[in-house]
């Protein structure tokens, strides 16, 4: 479509102040033209490398927000906060919430809707586990994950960002093969065309798990496969970079 592939890191619960800041600064300051980037750091960082990045090619985002405005939602954090310290991706539904969190995909499409509401990107993550891949549920496990968020509309969708994350390959070195992501790819295509029509073909589909510097030219090569959510590879700045560059 011509448009730039999109890399996001996710840190996850990982980092400390100190070597947060000098990885930002590494990554930062080695970003090619050409791709765009965004780093997803833990809520206390958020002031800290909103600062760092300023000036730089250098997106940051949230790890999650609440499906709700401000009130009586203790440990949540708004969309408004996240608009305040300079976010402008936030990833909702990650496959890390959704177990441990018990989030629901309606849940997480209600929190898509939200960060939209705050001018916020969503990032929308969906992923088959092990056992549905093995029993052949994978396109409709896939499917059902993302019926809620079809339903926010053909603007909603042309606003957010799908991650499609195989719960197998995250930190497991088992990266999902070209093949295997770009078939799921080419279904979340068709759904979204359902609904958007032909500007479905400009909402970015990023493929997560266990992505590495080498491994990273081959799958954005991948039909529909628009960039990358980077877990591990996110907390090296070498390998960052060189994930980014295999984006162009
Ligand atoms: O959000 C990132 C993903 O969960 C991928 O993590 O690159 O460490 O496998 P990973």
């Amino acid at each position: 479509s011509g448009q730039n592939k999109l890399v996001v890191g996710n840190w996850k619960m990982h980092g400390r102040r100190q070597m947060a800041g000098a990885l930002v600064r590494d990554i930062a300051e080695g970003i090619p033209s050409g791709v765009d980037a965004a780093l997803c750091v833990p809520f206390p960082y958020l002031e800290m490398v909103s600062g760092l990045v300023n000036g730089t090619a250098l997106a940051v985002g949230a790890q999650d927000v609440s499906d709700c405005d401000d009130g009586a939602f203790t440990g949540e954090v708004s969309v408004g906060m996240l608009a305040e310290f300079g976010c402008r991706y936030v990833i909702v539904g990650h496959s890390e919430r959704r177990a441990r969190h018990q989030e629901s995909s309606e849940r997480v499409a209600a929190k898509a809707a939200q960060a939209l509401r705050g001018g916020l990107v969503p990032i929308v993550c969906v992923g088959e586990q092990l056992e549905e891949r093995e029993q052949g549920r994978t396109l409709d496990v896939i499917s059902a994950q993302l019926a809620p968020v079809l339903a926010l509309g053909s603007e909603a969708l042309q606003a957010l960002v799908v991650a499609y994350e195989p719960v197998w390959a995250i930190g497991t070195g088992l990266s999902a093969s070209v093949a295997q992501a770009a078939e799921v790819h080419g279904a979340m295509r068709a759904a979204l065309r359902e609904v958007a029509g032909s500007s479905a073909d400009g909402i970015r589909l990023l493929y997560g798990g266990s992505v590495k510097p080498e491994t990273a030219a081959d799958l954005f090569d991948g039909e529909n496969i628009d960039g990358g959510l980077i877990g591990g590879a996110s907390l090296k700045a070498d390998d960052f970079l060189a994930i980014c560059q295999a984006a162009i």
